[in-house]
């Protein structure tokens, strides 16, 4: 699946050919581009924070592959979620591509006998997508809300917002707003819980995945689950929303995930806080009854509480070298400036692979520098 950005500039479109040609810069610009986009794919809300991705870049394209390493194996056993992260990363890179002024093409899952390649962006000279340079900010700035939310009605006007936003990655909201299906998602929610911490290999993998103690078997539990459940159908933890999609396949998780990342972003940008709480959807049976007496034809993806909530503390990210590395074909041609081709129309050399006089390098900080 391929697709192009929409033809409505919000900022100046990105780096032109000069001349018809691909210019040094042009090429050094892109890198960095793309360099900037890997940084912002591992800033991605991922299940239990597994973060289950590598990123390899190239002089032309960005790679976002599936780290099956990270999957959650009995939580998540057809990978899911693993690509609902992916998604999410996969939206940040677009953001952080538009923001710097480039439209990209994006293949999803492009090699049915290469799975584990959730998608191949090539960032391309013309119109970054509308709305996306506006979002890259709150890449930065937002956060999973697990605390409670402040009485503050959901206005009408954001859901409409928000079901636009998800429309646009092909998935579709709803909003849960009665109280009947709200107690639903209490229970099926609480059943779900009561599922999966009553299972030893469940428990193990929650506890490998949180850094906090062990969750307790359900017999000797304190009260307060460590997940974020539905304890409340009151006006506070008033919204939730589901995510849904026409069909239930890999193509349509990943655009999920996306759809995620793109709604969680537009409710940082407005100030609102959301917090995904997904154990209904992981058990199958609560997620059969989700579908069935909530989303009917669609198949339920994600489930989300939105409110309105205090700022919330920094979080952890894997380091940037575990991630992303760099393929045989990404290093830079040599500056520009060494040979004038940029100034004089492209009369200097070509572009060549061994040239290397201007390279990425990480910085030891997780982030890159260039030498
Ligand atoms: C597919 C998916 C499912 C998630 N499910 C839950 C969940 O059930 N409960 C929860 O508290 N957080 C959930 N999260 C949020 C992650 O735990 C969170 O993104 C991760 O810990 C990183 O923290 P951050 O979002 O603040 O960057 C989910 C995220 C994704 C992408």
């Amino acid at each position: 699946m391929s697709t192009q950005a929409s033809p409505t500039p919000p900022v100046p479109a990105g780096p032109q050919p000069v001349g018809g040609a691909t210019s040094h810069l042009e090429v050094d610009e892109r890198m960095q581009a793309l360099e900037g986009a890997a940084d912002a794919a591992l800033l991605a809300p991922s299940v239990h924070g597994s973060q289950p991705w590598t990123i390899v870049l190239h002089r032309d394209r960005l790679e976002l592959r599936a780290d099956r390493t990270r999957q959650l194996q009995t939580l998540d056993p057809s990978g899911r979620e693993l690509l609902q992260s992916l998604g999410a990363a996969l939206f940040n890179v677009r953001a952080a591509l538009a923001a710097r002024g480039w439209a990209v093409e994006v293949d999803r899952l492009p090699q049915p006998d290469d799975p584990d390649l959730a998608a191949v962006v090539r960032p391309v000279p013309g119109a970054p997508e509308g709305r996306l340079p506006m979002l890259v900010d709150a890449v930065h700035r937002r956060r999973t809300h697990r605390a409670g939310f402040l009485a503050e009605e959901v206005p009408d006007e954001l859901l409409d917002y928000l079901t636009a936003a998800a429309a646009q990655e092909d998935s579709a909201l709803v909003a849960v707003l009665s109280d009947a299906q709200r107690r639903l998602i209490a229970e099926l929610t609480q059943e779900a819980d009561a599922v999966q911490l009553g299972h030893p290999d469940c428990r193990a993998e929650l506890d490998r995945w949180r850094p906090q103690p062990p969750i307790p078997a359900p017999t000797d539990r304190p009260a307060g689950p460590r997940r974020r459940t539905v304890d409340s159908v009151s006006g506070q933890d008033r919204t939730f929303l589901l995510i849904t999609s026409p069909t239930d396949d890999p193509i349509a998780w990943l655009r999920s995930g996306e759809a995620l990342e793109r709604v969680l972003l537009e409710l940082t940008v407005l100030g609102w806080a959301a917090s995904p709480m997904t154990q209904s959807l992981e058990v199958p049976r609560t997620r059969a009854r989700l579908r069935s007496e909530v989303t009917g034809e669609s198949h339920p993806q994600l489930l989300l509480r939105i409110g309105f909530a205090e700022a919330r503390p920094d979080i952890t990210r894997r380091h940037r070298d575990d991630v992303v590395s760099t393929g045989d074909r990404a290093r830079s041609p040599r500056h520009p400036d060494e040979d004038g081709s940029l100034v004089r129309g492209g009369a200097g050399r070509p572009p060549s692979d061994d040239a290397v006089a201007h390279r990425p390098v990480p910085d030891g900080r997780g982030g890159t520098t260039w030498i």
